[in-house]
């Protein structure tokens, strides 16, 4: 054959395929999302995702050391709270002494270089766990943003360097915003959960925290996963509210959203592999039905290339090993 386009000429030696490769992981693009629980000496497995635990504070510490080892610098907090702490509105969040706010201060006091990102929502410390206050069997929104101030503020005071809004309230970038620089904290930066869509793959993160809904589901809030051209409304408030990032939640299915936002876009983009992309490998690799170290290089690969500048996920570490 008289070939003129040869494309396998590019793949023909790993030195070549290297130098060609256009797309590359690295540790610095990681957030690990990491699990907080009350006690001492606790390192509870969370069932659904094989190897990803809950600490207690003292072996948090512990943790994050064995991670900044690795090259992970930012970690996203997130709490089991006791049932007997939990209310309508979410009170023990902003409480100084809780678990959350001595995990944050802890973590910032015994390495001052860490980013620590904070979750705001209400979910983890509400009896209904929803994101939002619930009246009368719906979400009401606009009382919501205060509570998340609070939290946003008790957050920063502890020492968090970049707060997620995490609940998809209409109008709370820019309430945490101004919230935030009223108190000083023009520093404190707005990882913004943009696109975060009502999904079925943070299963195993509610089996974590406890914090399912106790009626209904999220779809007054979260969007319908149908939509992209909603993704653009929901991105552009964000950004004109100030958000320094922009999120895509979840990221696997979601690759032509992640485009989406970064063609469009001139914020750094996140996005967020979450809990039930992490437990599908898991399953599969432990059933010896794929290759696991593969097929999650390949799935963060994936992200990355689609347009993620910043990927959250549970295998950070696993990752981090083996770049
Ligand atoms: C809720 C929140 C969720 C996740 C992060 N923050 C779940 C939800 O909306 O119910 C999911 C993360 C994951 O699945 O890994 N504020």
């Amino acid at each position: 054959m008289n070939l003129i386009r040869r494309p396998r000429r590019n793949r023909q030696s790993a030195v070549i395929r290297d130098m060609v490769q256009e797309t590359r992981l690295s540790v610095t693009d990681f957030i690990l999302p990491v699990f907080i629980m009350e006690g001492k000496n606790v390192r509870s497995e969370v069932a659904s995702m094989p190897g990803i635990y809950r600490f207690s504070l003292d072996l948090l510490l512990n943790e994050i050391q064995e991670c900044v080892d690795l090259g992970i610098k930012t970690f996203d907090l997130f709490p089991n709270i006791s049932e007997s702490k939990k209310d309508k509105y979410a009170t023990e969040s902003y409480n100084p002494d809780g678990l959350y706010l001595q995990a944050v201060r802890a973590i910032k006091d015994r390495f001052p270089e860490v980013m620590v990102m904070t979750d705001v929502a209400m979910d983890p410390y509400s009896s209904d766990g929803h994101d939002g206050i619930v009246e009368n069997g719906k979400i009401l929104n606009d009382p919501t943003l205060e509570i998340l101030g609070k939290m946003a503020l008790a957050q920063a005071q502890a020492g968090a360097n970049i707060v997620g809004p995490s609940d998809m309230m209409d109008g709370r970038v820019g309430y945490l915003r101004q919230v935030l620089d009223e108190g000083g904290f023009h520093e404190v930066a707005i990882m913004s959960y943009a696109a975060k869509y009502a999904s079925a793959f943070y299963g195993p993160f509610r089996d974590a925290l406890d914090s399912a809904p106790k009626f209904g589901d999220k779809k007054t809030y979260q969007m319908n996963p149908a939509n992209s051209r909603e993704a653009l409304i929901e991105a552009q408030l964000d950004f004109e509210e100030g958000a320094d990032f922009l999120m895509v939640k979840p990221a696997l299915a979601y690759l032509d959203i992640i485009k989406l936002l970064n063609d469009n876009f001139h914020l750094p983009i996140a996005a967020y592999n979450v809990s039930g992309e992490y437990a599908m490998i898991k399953a599969a690799a432990q059933n010896g039905w794929l290759d696991g170290e593969r097929a999650m290089m390949e799935s963060l690969m994936a992200i990355k290339r689609a347009g993620a500048n910043v990927i959250l996920t549970y295998f950070a570490k696993e990752a981090a090993r083996l770049l």
